[in-house]
């Protein structure tokens, strides 16, 4: 089902802008996938100074380099399935004490299920969780033509956001590829395993007063522009 989309930028939750525990800021880019949370994450990293963590992108070095976790995990992935939690969580704990870190975050694709959410409740506050909405096939029409840097992970679409040449990274030259998890069948899969594991996550958040609505039905600096109105 195509999720309820509000026309007029950002729907806040009550309590949802509050102050930050000193400049901190530990932030989650929740959304289905292809909705842009990738996208938005890199402009958001240039104004507030805090590193993009996405799962999605360390599992995929994890596969690249052919360590054991890249080994576990390419199947899941490969067919658009979640990755086991314990997994996931393991990886993600690590990474979040790394020093690049001291400021804050931004969690791009995690948590992606309850006990995701719950694990990470132990090990870090988290200040406000943005909930990225589109319909149905504005996500399928991204998916399907996303094109992403081998070198330096930069996110471009075949005809939405082109690159200045065809196949070629405008930011470092490298070879733009087309990910395998974005083929129809795991994208169907990748949607129907979003509806039912991780779009719990926004009555999880909401019951908290940290989510932030994100209508990305627009081009992108609107996006930006909101979800830092929604960061405050
Ligand atoms: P992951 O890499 O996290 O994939 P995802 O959540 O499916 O999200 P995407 O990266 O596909 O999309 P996005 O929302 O970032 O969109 P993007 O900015 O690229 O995860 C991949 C896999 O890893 C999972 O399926 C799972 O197996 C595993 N995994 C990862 N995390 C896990 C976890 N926590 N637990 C278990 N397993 C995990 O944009 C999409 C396209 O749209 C681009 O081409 C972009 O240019 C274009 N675009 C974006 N915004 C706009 C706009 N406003 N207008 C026009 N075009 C736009």
């Amino acid at each position: 089902m195509a999720p309820e989309i509000r026309r007029s930028g950002v729907q806040l939750s009550p309590g949802a802008y509050f102050n930050f525990k000193g400049d901190k800021m530990n932030l989650i880019f929740l959304g289905p996938p292809g909705v842009g949370k990738g996208t938005i994450a890199k402009e958001v990293v240039k104004e507030k100074n805090i590193p993009q963590i996405s799962t999605g992108d360390l599992l995929r070095a994890a596969v690249k380099k052919g360590s054991e976790l890249g080994i576990k995990a390419k199947g899941y992935m490969d067919s658009g399935k979640l990755v086991p939690d314990d997994l996931v969580i393991d990886l993600l704990k690590k990474r979040i004490k790394k020093d690049d870190c001291q400021e804050g975050f931004i969690l791009d694709g995690f948590p992606r299920t309850i006990p995701q959410a719950e694990s990470l409740e132990g090990e870090a506050k988290i200040d406000k969780t943005m909930n990225f909405k589109a319909l149905n096939e504005t996500i399928i029409q991204r998916l399907s033509g996303r094109r992403t840097c081998k070198k330096c992970n930069a996110i471009f679409h075949i005809t939405n956001i082109p690159p200045k040449v065809e196949g070629i990274c405008d930011k470092c030259g490298g070879e733009l590829f087309q990910r395998d998890d974005d083929k129809p069948d795991a994208i169907k899969k990748r949607l129907e395993v979003y509806q039912k594991q991780t779009a719990p996550l926004i009555d999880f958040y909401k019951e908290k007063g940290i989510l932030a609505d994100i209508d990305t039905e627009q081009p992108i600096p609107g996006i930006v522009k909101d979800t830092l109105a929604a960061i405050g």
